[in-house]
């Protein structure tokens, strides 16, 4: 046999959107000259899956068993997808949070082979041939990270590039996005953690992060790349620090199709759930009372869709920014707090309206003194700070109401305001509890931005959007509030993420027609439409 045909046999065996193992046929092997490089079994999508999952059974913990996955993606991925589609309870905090965590932190540790594209700094005169790369043609999906605030763990450098394959896997479980049509990005800019720049194995550039202008410059050079190789892609903004999360939101949100995830996803996940909690107290949004304690990207993105939000029940700008207050590492926000930014300046309430509260011993009116005075009927906690959601601030905010809302969200679980046992114990089990990270804690609803991302993303680029506009994100959230949970949970569970995924894009389709922004008609954006678009993980 001539060796290209040996050549051509292993290329489809080592390339992980053609790879098959042993569910290659007896007819395909013979034709495709396989015999050999594989044994003699012809096995199923279902037997290999079986297989997997017995090596997953028996490994010591689930950092072992999100690198035996990752390197499963990168063999196979119809079998990848299908082994985390079979069961997406069990197969999310794998892939995802909480095991990307340490999958990130330990990245350089784990890396086998690649996927995605590293563009670092050095090389930034050659994004443009970097992305040229044929196999990059069908790309419909870019998430992309700088890699320097990882969930709660900071700045992880080139091992940020977790979130993006993370987020992506997730995208194609739910959402059903193929895998050839999704690309991971991590811009390597350096990093400043100095324990992985001094790490002999670390993988990233090893040099302190490049900030101000030179960041800017690279960033738009990465931007103007995207845009001209792929005009339509939708592009996810994932896990950069707070201030370039706003700034690359504002700068390039119409001129890409984009949005970041942790300042609207979360807000519209965040929103859509705690929409869930009222209608079980009877309520109407109007006649909450809000404290947000932790005012970055997570906690104003949660403030802006709630405003837009009251808004909609009626009340003016003024009316509805009354009803929010918040709280941040200086206090309650007002107009004259120094060094507001400008999406907390938005948030700040009249000194004039706070003269006779109580102040701490800093003179700050902290988050026990807010609590008192304003008697909220939900709490929201995007902070990172544990523990600050008290036993006195709870039991301050129970005495004032019969159903108290409150969401500790700050990730990971060491992270989280309070623990949600204590929320319960503290209010009689009379509290509405909603957290960032799996407590696994009887009637807490995990509020995860799966619920929202991959069906956004699916009804943007369904409707063929040019734009993701605030309104998409706010249908999406009012969907998901409507679809409540089973018994105290406020959501669907996880195993029906597919089925939220493709509401969530009806919605946002209808809603890009609505704003004028989509280049799809109407009728093409039925549910039986948008499900076709659908990938289901199967051998071709
Ligand atoms: P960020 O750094 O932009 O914001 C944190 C804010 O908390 C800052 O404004 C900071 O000044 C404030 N803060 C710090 N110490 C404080 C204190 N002692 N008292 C009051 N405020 C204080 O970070 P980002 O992206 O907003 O994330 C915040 C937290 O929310 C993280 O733990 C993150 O994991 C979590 N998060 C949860 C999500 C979810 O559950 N779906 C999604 C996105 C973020």
């Amino acid at each position: 046999m001539p060796p290209a045909v040996h050549a051509a046999a292993r290329a489809l065996l080592s390339d992980p959107l053609t790879n098959k193992g042993t569910a290659f046929t007896e007819g395909e092997r013979d034709r495709l000259n396989l015999h050999g490089p594989l044994p003699p079994h012809v096995g199923t999508l279902d037997s290999q899956i079986a297989r997997r999952r017995r090596v997953l059974d028996g490994m010591a913990d689930d950092f072992h068993r999100y690198a035996f996955l990752r390197e499963l993606q990168d063999s196979n991925e119809v079998l990848f997808h299908a082994l985390v589609h079979a069961d997406l309870p069990r197969m999310l905090p794998l892939v995802y949070t909480p095991t990307v965590g340490a999958g990130c932190e330990r990245f350089s540790e784990i890396w086998r082979k690649p996927r995605g594209l590293f563009l670092s700094y050095p090389n930034r005169e050659r994004i443009d041939d970097i992305l040229s790369d044929p196999a990059l043609d069908r790309v419909k999906v870019i998430v992309v990270s700088d890699g320097e605030r990882i969930l709660g763990l900071g700045d992880q450098g080139a091992g940020g590039m977790g979130i993006p394959i993370g987020k992506l896997a997730l995208y194609t479980a739910c959402a059903g996005i193929h895998p050839a049509e999704v690309l991971p990005i991590l811009l390597d800019v350096g990093t400043d953690n100095a324990g992985l720049r001094d790490d002999p194995l670390y993988v990233g550039w090893r040099n302190p992060r490049v900030r101000g202008q030179d960041y800017a410059d690279f960033v738009e050079r990465f931007v103007a790349a995207v845009a001209a190789r792929w005009p339509n892609v939708l592009l996810q903004w994932e896990d950069f620090a707070g201030h370039n999360a706003h700034d690359l939101l504002g700068r390039y949100r119409d001129r890409l199709l984009s949005f970041n995830d942790d300042i609207q996803g979360t807000a519209a996940t965040a929103v859509g759930t705690l929409l869930s909690a009222i209608a079980r107290t009877g309520a109407s949004l109007a006649d909450q009372r809000i404290v947000l304690f932790g005012a970055g990207a997570a906690g104003s993105g949660v403030a802006e869709l709630l405003v837009r939000a009251l808004r909609a029940e009626g009340l003016d700008e003024a009316a509805a920014r009354a009803r929010i207050w918040a709280v941040d590492r200086d206090g309650l926000i007002l107009s004259d707090t120094a060094k507001l930014t400008p999406s907390q300046a938005r948030l700040a309430h009249d000194p004039a309206g706070v003269t006779g509260w109580a102040r701490d011993a800093d003179g700050a009116i902290g988050l026990a003194e807010t609590v008192a005075a304003v008697k909220p009927t939900v709490l929201i906690g995007a902070s990172g700070q544990p523990g600050t959601f008290t036993e006195a601030v709870i039991r301050t905010m129970a005495a004032g109401c019969a159903r108290p809302v409150v969401f500790p969200l700050s990730n990971p679980v060491s992270r989280a305001e309070a623990h949600p046992a204590d929320l319960l114990a503290w209010t009689g089990g009379r509290a509405i509890v909603g957290t960032g990270s799996p407590f696994g804690v009887a009637g807490v609803t995990q509020v995860n931005n799966v619920y929202i991302f991959p069906g956004v993303g699916l009804g943007a680029i369904a409707a063929g959007a040019r734009t993701v506009t605030d309104g998409m994100f706010m249908a999406a959230a009012r969907a998901l509030g409507a679809m409540g949970g089973a018994g105290e949970t406020l959501l669907p569970p996880i195993a029906q993420l597919r089925a939220v995924a493709l509401r969530i894009a009806v919605v946002v389709a209808a809603a890009a027609v609505a704003e004028g922004v989509a280049t799809v008609a109407a009728d093409e954006l039925t549910a039986d439409r948008i499900a076709t678009l659908m990938w289901t993980a199967a051998y071709a």
